[in-house]
């Protein structure tokens, strides 16, 4: 395959030929938000979710929307439709733009805007079968983990600590609590009800957040997004990440001990099987819609 085509400020052009200046606020600062949008069959799976998302966080750090929706969408479509892979990850990423470093909000700046398109890597069969490895860890981070801030080290820290740790991800606790993963939201799942963090400042507000929230209505499953100890993490019947690229996916060890009970310890249990059946049918259900639509 030629070389991945990106989009920055405006223009087309070989991802080896994509340059941002040093004085970019993103480089100095880590001043900007981004999101990470998957594709399936070329299909922009919970696209209006995402750009909400979007704007919220640009709003949060003041940063002015360069773009109307349409616009959003467009660019989206035209970055898939360069590439061949029929489901991709879309990401994109805005910054304030550059300027003389100064750390308060320079006037009359342009944000930079970058996208590109990857191939969707779907977790390997044999990993989904089996589940994954995850370590506690205390949450390091700063209070506005509600934004998708490019600023990313605490979650880069805490991810080398689980890979450190020989897991894939971790679950990260402040003050007692439940927060979330380096990359994911998590899922803790008792007596067959799936608990979740709430929606606050501490984490970010996954698109498979309201998700799951739907899947499980669906299929008839509690599910409850409320403070959660870490006593009800270490006794969990289930535990579950979810995000973009993991989608739905089983924790089954946490700190080297199998999670649930019995005969089902350190398997993907059945709430999980039904989740991730469920996160099938809807990206399914998302493409048919998608080609229904564009047929009429
Ligand atoms: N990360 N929490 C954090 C800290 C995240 O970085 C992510 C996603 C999520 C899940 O959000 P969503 O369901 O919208 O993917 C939760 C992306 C995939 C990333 O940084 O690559």
């Amino acid at each position: 395959m030629s070389e991945q085509i990106v989009y920055l400020n405006g223009q087309w052009m070989p991802l080896s030929e994509a340059k941002v200046p040093v004085l970019d606020r993103g480089f100095i600062f880590g001043d900007g938000i981004y999101e990470v949008v998957p594709a399936y069959d070329r299909v922009p799976f919970r696209w209006s979710q995402h750009l909400a998302r979007l704007k919220r966080s640009l709003s949060k750090i003041g940063i002015t929307n360069p773009h109307t929706d349409e616009q959003w969408t467009a660019l989206v479509s035209e970055l898939i439709a360069k590439h061949e892979w029929q489901d991709q990850f879309v990401y994109m990423h805005i910054t304030r733009g550059v300027a003389k470093r100064d750390h308060a909000f320079p006037k009359g700046i342009t944000p930079t805007v970058f996208a590109m398109a990857n191939p969707f890597v779907p977790v390997a069969e044999a990993t989904r079968a089996q589940g994954i490895a995850a370590v506690t860890l205390p949450d390091e981070r700063w209070f506005k983990c509600d934004i998708k801030s490019i600023s990313l080290l605490g979650n880069v820290l805490a991810r080398q600590a689980a890979a450190d740790a020989d897991a894939t991800e971790c679950v990260m606790f402040r003050d007692g609590y439940m927060t979330e993963g380096s990359a994911s939201n998590v899922w803790v799942v008792r007596n067959g009800v799936v608990l979740g963090a709430p929606r606050d400042h501490l984490v970010l507000e996954g698109i498979r957040v309201s998700l799951l929230e739907e899947l499980c209505q669906r299929a008839g499953v509690p599910l409850e997004l409320r403070r959660i100890t870490r006593e009800e993490v270490h006794a969990a019947d289930e535990l579950m990440v979810s995000s973009a690229t993991k989608e739905v996916l089983a924790v089954t060890t946490l700190d080297g001990q199998p999670v649930g009970h019995g005969e089902q310890a350190g398997k993907p249990g059945p709430v999980y099987a039904r989740i991730y059946a469920a996160y099938r049918a809807a990206i399914a259900a998302n493409i048919a819609q998608t080609r229904t639509a564009e047929a009429a």
